[in-house]
Parts: structure tokens; sequence; C-alpha cells
């Protein structure tokens, strides 16, 4: 599929965009292996999370919808899954693989798991290292790639583990077999990143203590079905209030979007940059917190990207780029090597998409320098990413010609309904083929 992004549009009025692919996932995971019945509402559904969907069942476990972003899970108790019969697919989603690996590391079956070209690609052994030093047994492709495969019936020991980077999905993957091993897990993070896996474990009643960097569990305990309510993606949400920042004229609001400060990367980026974002209607729904997003057009500068807010911004950056490249003077990015181990090396990728719109654009090993200026037309390839897919129709907003953006099917991983969203706030998206 291909999207031809007109230039110029619009971006008023009021959206909720789809649900936290993050928390959508967690949401099924605990939610199978939780005792009772969990209703999920809000959820995404985005081949993601419906890949994690999938295999829950595919491990006998009973679920019911997605029917407007409804979900039931019947539970079937910390030890009730069963062996799948055949390998686990896991499409697009690395969320779903590294998470998957530490919830069936300690398993009494063995599972294989794969998935598309571009998770074909990505780095496992992050995850395998960690879980072989707690006992589990772990088999992956040459060069730590998928697929990966976990042979059951080993007896896990919790371990104190110091993430060499910044991942909620390493860690994760750590405190979720931990939840099945003999003793006391620890992970300690270098950075703040998303913190659902804590404070859902702690919603569904399963014991967790988080002191600053440090998140400790201990196995044995059981968790107990709750209702969920995800709120909207503010990784989705990045997309319109880009989009809102650079169309002069634009007014948008986005309704119950997820604001837990381990994701806010994109606000925090995006005033420092001159834009104009207001929250209203802060609440807390579930142990997450939510708020409506106002956003207006305002001229940007280029400013150097704090460090720190790398891993509180890790799936925004493709949009950040575009604000970027809107404007005026330079912007660099630094510290950001984990960019180059996503969906696509979104370094590169959006680098080489910039250059090819007329953007000056350097790729750096650890980030990239933009500087800002007129965006003319062209054909960028997303390689097979929805983040860079998006990014690019945003870019059209500010471009003299039409954006031809190529290999786009993978928008509907994490936002299936972006176009048919983004026409109704007044932006200009064709889709072909
Ligand atoms: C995610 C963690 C991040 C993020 C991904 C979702 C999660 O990955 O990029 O989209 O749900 O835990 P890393 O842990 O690899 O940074």
């Amino acid at each position: 599929m291909e999207f031809l992004a007109q230039p110029g549009g619009a971006v008023n009025g009021t959206v909720r965009v789809p649900g936290d692919k993050s928390i959508s996932h967690r949401s099924i995971m605990f939610g199978a292996i939780a005792d009772g019945t969990t209703t999920v509402e809000g959820f995404l559904e985005g081949e993601d999370a419906l890949s994690t969907l999938k295999a829950f069942q595919a491990m006998g476990v009973e679920i019911e919808g997605p029917d407007a972003g409804r979900v039931t899970i019947h539970g079937v108790g910390r030890d009730g899954l069963q062996a799948p019969a055949g390998e686990l697919y896991m499409g697009n989603s690395g969320t779903s693989m590294r998470l998957l690996a530490g919830l069936l590391a300690g398993q009494p079956f063995d599972v294989t798991m794969t998935g598309d070209v571009s998770l074909s690609k990505r780095p496992m052994e992050r995850v395998a290292a960690p879980l072989r030093e707690m006992g589990a047994v772990v088999e992956t492709a040459e060069g730590g790639r998928p697929p990966l495969t976990l042979r059951g019936g080993q007896q896990l020991k919790a371990i104190d583990y110091v993430l060499p980077m910044a991942s909620a999905q390493v860690k994760s993957c750590v405190l979720l077999a931990g939840m099945y091993a003999e003793g006391e897990t620890r992970t300690t993070e270098p950075a703040p990143t998303r913190d659902h896996s804590e404070r859902m474990l702690k919603g569904f009643g399963y014991p967790v203590t988080v002191n600053g960097a440090t998140a400790t569990l201990s196995g044995g305990h059981r968790l107990k079905a709750v209702h969920i309510d995800v709120p909207a993606d503010i990784s989705s949400a990045a997309f319109f209030m880009v989009a809102a920042s650079i169309a002069p004229g634009a007014d948008l609001t986005l309704q119950h979007v997820g604001i837990n400060p381990t994701r806010i990367g994109i606000i925090n980026i995006l005033r420092e940059m001159g834009g104009d974002i207001t929250l209203s209607n802060e609440r807390e729904v579930g142990g997450e917190p939510v708020a409506d997003i106002r956003v207006r057009y305002a001229p940007l500068k280029g400013i150097d990207i704090p460090e720190e807010q790398v891993p509180l911004a890790i799936d925004e950056f493709p949009v950040l780029f575009i604000a970027a490249a809107c404007a005026e003077g330079r912007t660099v990015l630094r510290g950001a090597e984990e960019l180059r181990v996503k969906e696509s090396d979104r370094i590169q990728v959006m680098a080489d998409g910039l250059v090819s719109l007329g953007v000056n654009a350097q790729a750096t090993p650890d980030g990239i320098i933009i500087d800002g200026g007129p965006i003319g037309g062209g054909r960028v390839n997303s390689h097979h990413d929805h983040r860079i897919a998006m990014s690019f129709s945003v870019a059209a907003l500010r471009a003299s010609d039409t954006i031809h953006i190529e290999d786009c099917d993978n928008v509907a991983t994490s936002f299936p309904n972006f176009v048919e969203l983004a026409t109704q706030v007044g932006m200009r998206i064709e889709v072909s083929k």
C-alpha cells in the first residue's frame, strides 16, 4: 500500500486516537494468567496487539473481542497456559516477542516465536542473555535474531539485572520471568523507561516495589482479574501533535491521552521547540494518568534535544524529525542509537527520506542533525515501519508537492484508522494500491 500525501491541508477539531499499544499488550498478557475474568475497554485493535491476543488464544486462553475496543479475557491462572500447537507468529511486534519470552521462559512447554521481515532482523540477544542467566534455555537464529525458541521445564532463579540499555521491553521481560522464578528478581535501568508493566502488575494485585531505577518482585504470587480502561496512545497522538504544531492556523484537541511521565518526551521536546500545548481535564484512569491535549500552531525553533528526554520520546523521533525540518534553525539529537534497532533503522530511514524531500539532514551514529527549511515533494520508502509512513504523511502539511510514501501496510500495526482521522482533521492523504 502507498500513501499519496498531498501538500497543504489543515489540522482542526477534536479526535480520540486508538488505545495505547504498550498497555493493550500487557492487558492481554496479565489478564491471561490472572485468576478470573479481565475486561478491557479502549483496546488497540491494531495488528501488534492482536498478535499478542492470538498468541494467548493459541495457548488455550479464551478471549472474546475485540469489539469496538472491548475485550474479555477468561484468565487461566498463573500455571494454566497450554502448549501451543505450532509456532507463535508475532508479525511486526517486538513487544510481543520480547515480553512473551520472559513470560514463557518458565513454562513447562517449549515455544518458538517467529516474526515478519522487520521483526526477523531485530536483536533478541538482549532478552536471551538475562533469561539464560535465570536458567532459561533460549535459542535464537544467527546473530541473536528471531526465531526465538524457549525450552520449557526449567526452574528459573531470580537475578539482579542491571540493564545495559534503556529498554522497557528488556526490563519487562526480566520482571515477567521473575514471576516464575525462585527468589527476588531486580532490574535496574540506566534511565527511566515506560513503567506500564510495574503499574499494571500492581493493579492485578502482584506485589512489585519500585525504588528509583530499581524494580523488584518475587516469584510465586498470583494475579487477580481487573477492569482496564486503556488510554489513547500518546505515541499515536504524537503525529497529530506535530501536525497541529506545523500547520498554520491549526487548533486540535486530542482526547483521553495517556500522559504517563515516562512517555511525555514528545510534549517536553515540542514545548522546548516553541510548541503551543495545553493539558486539561487531567485525571487518573486505572493507575495511568490521562489528559486532553490541545495543540495550536506555533512557529518552532531548532534545539539540542536534551539526552534525558530520549527514552521518554523513543517512539516519537520520526515525527519529531518532521517538526525539526519545519523549525527555524538546527536540531541536534544525540544518545539515540536505540533508534537504529526499531521496526526500521529510524535514523537512516528518516535521514534518507528527508534528504529526498530536499531537507538538509545528516545521520550520525547515535542521532541526527536537521536544518529546518523548505520541504519539497518526492518519493520516500517507509521500510515496513508504521511510524515512518505516518511521519512523512504529516510532513506533507508543509511540503510544496505530493509526497509518495511506499510500503504503508504496517500503519495498521499501531494505528489502523490513521488515514481516516487525518482526513477528518483536514489532512490530505490518498491511499493507493
Ligand atoms: C515498548 C518499549 C519500547 C518501545 C516499544 C514499546 C514496550 O521498546 O519502543 O514501541 O511496550 O515496552 P524498547 O524497550 O526496545 O525501547
